[in-house]
């Protein structure tokens, strides 16, 4: 005879089906963007540290990878083009450019493109901007008229998105307005809009060659990107960029800033992505590699969260796995 202490709310987690029916989110491969590093030079594609999966592509090995997670459902991309030759001012965008070109002639439509756009891996000291004569401050006006013709450029070449990460002052309202005289207004704008001034881009900085470096005043992305402590700077910043016309908003690291997703995901009504940065990701896989950690749920677990804080696009080193663990992982 059932009592009062019978099960109730167990009753609904007593097996993957009923869990199945019952929970309320799902995240899916189709929501993922997958990053790509392909790098100017290299002869050989090489690992990159802590992101299992993830390669600094030759232009051929980019297209093969494509082909690769394209057989795993991954259609959505986002590249960072990293040039041989870094300079201060009047940065070259051809190398990128020519590897867009060839995965639309490669792919065509079958791909979504997105290109970031940033300075950081162009400049010889590894800043996302032109530095003054004084080298203690980072030019706004001068980058963002880099940022536009580098923006433009990725357009003309064939992406379908272009997401500029600098931090930069009022370069949203520019790049859409130069996209749009140029004939250009079918292609998205994703802001990094509330990007803050993290220790979780380790990884990643080894892989795009864009570490500050040197003996420089300005040593860190202090003065352009935003503080961990201040959500406010992070809601202002994405509502600016919300209206200088960017399409979609991002809180990039993931994780660590779920408060700030959650309430910046309800205030603003646009769709919301989620970069879980390459220290984030690392640290799970080097957890994993311990076996402190069972690496493919605990992705699922992180993605999960991202999609119930609010976000509607994840960008993950990951996306590769998605649909295997997920398919293991999320019921
Ligand atoms: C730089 C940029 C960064 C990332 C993407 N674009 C970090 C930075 O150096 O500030 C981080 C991505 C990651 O860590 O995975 N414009
Ligand atoms: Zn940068």
């Amino acid at each position: 005879m059932a009592t009062n202490t019978a099960l109730n709310l167990r009753r609904l987690r007593q097996n993957s089906l009923i869990r199945d029916l019952v929970c309320e989110y799902r995240v899916s491969v189709q929501q993922m963007i997958q990053p790509l590093f392909v790098v100017e030079g290299l002869q050989n594609r090489e690992p990159v540290i802590g992101l299992t999966g993830t390669y600094r592509e030759t232009p051929e090995s980019l297209l093969n990878t494509i082909e690769q997670d394209l057989k795993v459902g991954v259609t959505k991309f986002l590249l960072f083009g990293v040039p041989a030759h870094k300079k201060l001012c009047d940065f070259d965008s051809s190398f990128t450019e020519r590897q867009i070109q060839s995965i639309r002639k490669c792919f065509g439509k079958e791909v979504f493109l997105g290109v970031d756009v940033c300075l950081c891996s162009s400049t010889l000291h590894g800043h996302c901007g032109v530095l003054n004569a004084e080298g203690d401050h980072i030019e706004n006006q001068d980058t963002v008229d880099e940022l536009v013709q580098v923006a433009l450029r990725y357009a003309e070449a064939g992406a379908d998105c272009v997401a500029p990460s600098d931090m930069m002052d009022g370069r949203i309202g520019v790049i859409r307005r130069s996209l749009d005289e140029a004939g250009l207004d079918r292609v998205l704008l994703m802001s990094y809009s509330a990007k803050f001034h993290s220790k979780y881009y380790g990884p990643f900085r080894m892989a795009a060659d864009s570490a500050p470096k040197g003996n420089l005043i300005l040593k860190d992305r202090a003065t352009y990107q935003i503080h961990p402590a201040c959500p406010r700077d992070a809601y202002l910043s994405s509502l600016r960029d919300a209206e200088e016309g960017a399409d979609i908003l991002m809180v990039k690291p993931g994780l660590p800033y779920l408060d700030v997703l959650s309430k910046l995901s309800q205030d603003i009504q646009k769709p919301w992505a989620v970069y879980e940065v390459s220290g984030e990701y690392a640290g799970i896989e080097l957890m994993a590699q311990h076996g402190l950690v069972q690496g493919p749920a605990a992705h699922v677990e992180a993605w999960t969260a991202f999609i119930r804080a609010g976000a509607s696009i994840i960008i993950t080193y990951g996306a590769r796995f998605a649909k295997q663990y997920l398919e293991q992982f999320q019921s």
